[in-house]
């Protein structure tokens, strides 16, 4: 049971200084607002995935969440219209003598409006049935008059390799045909901001990053990605995409929850010029780290190098190699065949215990607390 008390979190005219301010009262988390020459405060923990209210903006009578954008008003708690039962615990706030108080019991509960999941966040369950390949283009053109793009037409065969040959269901992305909105950054403000499925999915019905999410997550045994080689890297519409894909590595992180099992991925990268090493490289890292697995020899490459800026003869010369299309066709009867191993086989239940790169237990806490009242500094050390 909590303890009635009231706490002096400190100076009247200090604290007018900022319309709104997250205080740390030993376990209990404020926001303290001003406004119109008065004081209000409510629970500095969001009712979303905990942010830190206290840190975001006043709107109007509203505190914003500076995670994902809640709004819950300053006096009262409850959220924005239409969603008042979205309510944090509002506190009473005092001034004696130049002092603020702020009441720690609430004068109101924490109240919850019940939120259908979306869609992705279902459990991943491999639904019975054939090999299912998931293609990914991931170059960019011009969408009324498309040209010949060298990894596309290399993907395209694989595709047919696999519905054709390997009687696999197949589909193909091109991430140049969806609109997706660029990461925002939400881990770069709290690893716990990084929601699966997407803060940016959740919150943005027209964003159509939920195709590719739905295709690696739920729907693809195997996966291919292709891109063009740009100033040696892979292209920019492929770092779009795998930039969005942070939220699925964060699951590993945050939650050592694997959204990924038994995922089998190649890779089609091709190029003017050069630098197929590092892309590869960098392609590798990041699909082992949302855990993928690879079969032997897991790309597909051609660069004719530095000194062949002959673009005309390039193109003929992918369209031209029965080599190069052998080897995607051969790329694609890999993973499947991959992909059979690791469905038909089991990994013993506590194969993924530490996956990813956290091998170690991670340090999460953080020494900056929020913007604290000198005064309180003894009791946050309990926090
Ligand atoms: S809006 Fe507050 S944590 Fe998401």
């Amino acid at each position: 049971m909590q303890v009635e008390t009231w706490i002096d979190v400190g100076a009247s005219d200090e604290l007018a200084q900022q319309p709104v301010q997250q205080l740390v009262l030993g376990r209990i988390k404020i926001a303290l607002t001003y406004m119109d020459g008065q004081f209000s405060a409510i629970s500095g923990i969001c009712n979303h995935v905990g942010g830190p209210l206290g840190e975001g903006k006043l709107e109007g009578d509203y505190v914003v969440c500076p995670w994902h954008y809640w709004k819950f008003h300053c006096r009262t708690g409850e959220g924005e219209p239409g969603y008042e039962e979205d309510r944090v615990p509002a506190h009473e706030v005092r001034v004696e003598n130049g002092r603020v108080l702020i009441r720690t019991l609430p004068s109101s509960d924490r109240t919850r409006k019940k939120h259908e999941p979306h869609p992705l966040a279902r459990a991943p369950h491999r639904v019975a049935g054939q090999i299912r390949v998931l293609g990914i283009s991931t170059t960019a053109m011009t969408a009324t008059y498309p040209r010949y793009s060298t990894s596309d037409d290399l993907l395209a065969h694989s595709l047919k390799e696999a519905a054709e040959k390997l009687g696999c269901e197949t589909r193909l992305l091109r991430i140049q045909n969806i609109k997706v909105r660029e990461c925002e950054g939400y881990y770069s403000k709290s690893a716990r901001a990084c929601t699966w499925p997407c803060s940016i999915t959740q919150m943005d019905p027209s964003d159509e990053m939920d195709q590719v999410y739905e295709g690696v997550v739920h729907w693809a045994d195997v996966i291919i990605v292709a891109t063009p080689i740009r100033w040696g890297s892979a292209s920019s519409l492929y770092y779009k995409m795998v930039e969005r894909m942070n939220c699925i590595q964060n699951q590993e992180t945050i939650a050592n929850k694997h959204l990924l099992r038994n995922k089998v991925v190649g890779f089609i990268i091709t190029g003017g010029q050069d630098n197929v090493q590092a892309v590869a490289g960098q392609m590798l890292g990041f699909f082992s780290e949302i855990g993928c697995q690879f079969p032997q020899f897991p790309y597909v490459a051609h660069s004719r190098g530095w000194s062949a800026e002959d673009m005309e003869n390039n193109q003929r010369y992918v369209q031209d190699s029965a080599w190069l299309h052998e080897g995607t066709a051969a790329l694609v009867r890999r993973c499947t065949e991959m992909a059979k191993v690791m469905i038909e086989s089991t990994l013993g239940k506590d194969a993924l215990i530490r996956g990813g790169r956290k091998g170690h237990q991670l340090d999460t806490s953080s020494s900056q607390v929020g913007r604290l009242n000198p005064l309180l500094s003894e009791q946050t050390k309990t926090e």
